[in-house]
């Protein structure tokens, strides 16, 4: 196999969902927080919209770099929600967010050239860094700072082989949102150093008391800045693959020749229920988002509850992040204490990098009694 092989990663939340699976096989019962996608189904007039083209026979190849009908929604899209309307040829459409990852990671990076990264973060963003044989910078989430990337942290990491900056706000793992200022002053420090940022906002919608800000404003992604958003989160649409980015339009041109070469196409009914995810009723997206707060609600108060762990309020997307410190046990040992002791499946911190020793990750898409009797069934596993 080639070199790179051996460098790429997997995901701890595919891991330890099949430990959970395995305990199932055994009849044993388990309550499931580790992956992270929405427990809600996409909603109908999504799924009428895919039927009705599949049924019009839009079936075949599209053009590599989306249908203009879905670049057009982006379009409106980034303009009502980043302030800026980009150009038809600053848009990419991509089977997921994910590839938006690896493609413009691929498309900026050279052996050698360093990337800045969130740790604990998104596990894609250090595995790809490391086949592409390139400089891992990642730097260290604080708890002290409620887990938000401290610019000056990134300043001090800066050198001469710094390519790129990725951010992710709000994050996976913790639940943290950067302020405006916090964001903002990135985009300087990526301007005045010249280096390109990568701002994954997969979860721009998934906001309970913060505000979302993006790093593309300043540039209008014209110059450096990559949005990296999608639709498997907000519109619960994990399984159909679709995504986007937004960038300069020669770095969005080559990237696009990736995608003929790699894929071909994102799948062309399914662009079409993303023109209506967008363009259509925003309800569904409303609804779960007051479920997530009830959970979040729920999980915080629940999970501080169990002795020797504490958990802050996560301020976006759907996961908690409690310190386990306390317990004396490291954080593989205590996930594996939960699910074989508790019933209870959730991940390591270490999952996301070392930053993320001490803590667990909990994925709070489920419903509120799995909350109460998860947590009391972890408090049961202690005594
Ligand atoms: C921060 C972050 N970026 C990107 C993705 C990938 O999204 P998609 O399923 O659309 O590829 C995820 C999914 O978990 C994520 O948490």
């Amino acid at each position: 196999m080639a070199n790179g092989m051996y460098r790429i990663q997997g995901e701890g939340a595919f891991e330890y969902l099949a430990k959970a699976q395995a305990q199932e096989r055994e009849g044993k019962e388990v309550l499931h927080f580790e992956i992270g996608q929405p427990d809600f189904p996409t909603p109908q007039n999504i799924k009428d919209a895919a039927y009705e083209s599949i049924e019009n026979n839009f079936t075949g190849y599209v053009s590599a770099t989306g249908i203009l009908e879905l670049k057009q929604a982006i379009q409106d899209e980034i303009e009502q929600t980043r302030g800026f309307r980009p150009s038809i040829e600053q848009i990419l459409i991509l089977p997921g967010a994910k590839p938006g990852i690896f493609f413009t990671m691929l498309g900026l990076v050279n052996p050698g050239e360093e990337v800045i990264y969130p740790d604990p973060g998104f596990p894609t963003y250090g595995s790809v860094v490391k086949y592409l044989n390139a400089g891992d910078v990642p730097i260290q989430l604080k708890e002290e700072n409620e887990f938000r990337l401290n610019p000056n942290d990134i300043e001090e990491r800066i050198t001469d082989k710094t390519k790129l900056i990725i951010l992710n706000s709000p994050q996976n793992p913790t639940g943290s949102v950067m302020t405006k200022e916090e964001i903002d002053k990135v985009a300087e420090i990526a301007e005045k150093n010249n280096i390109f940022l990568l701002s994954d906002e997969i979860y721009s919608k998934m906001l309970y008391e913060a505000s979302f800000h993006s790093p593309a404003v300043r540039d209008e992604s014209k110059e450096r800045t990559i949005i990296l958003d999608g639709f498997s989160k907000s519109y619960a649409m994990t399984g159909w693959r679709l995504g986007y980015v937004v960038g300069p339009e020669e770095i969005i041109e080559r990237m696009g020749t990736l995608m003929i070469n790699a894929l071909s196409c994102t799948t062309s009914f399914v662009q079409k229920a993303g023109i209506t995810a967008l363009k259509g009723t925003q309800e569904p997206l409303m609804k779960m988002m007051k479920a997530f707060l009830e959970r979040r609600n729920a999980i915080v108060e629940g999970l501080n509850s169990i002795p020797n762990f504490t958990c802050l309020h996560p301020q976006g997307a759907f996961y908690a992040f409690p310190n386990i410190k306390d317990t004396g046990m490291n954080s593989r040992e205590i996930a594996d204490h939960i699910l074989y002791k508790a019933g209870v499946c959730c991940l390591p911190g270490s999952a996301f990098g070392e930053g993320g020793e001490g803590y667990l990750r909990f994925s709070y898409a489920t419903s509120i009694e799995t909350i109460q009797k998860a947590v009391q069934q972890i408090k049961d596993s202690f005594e």
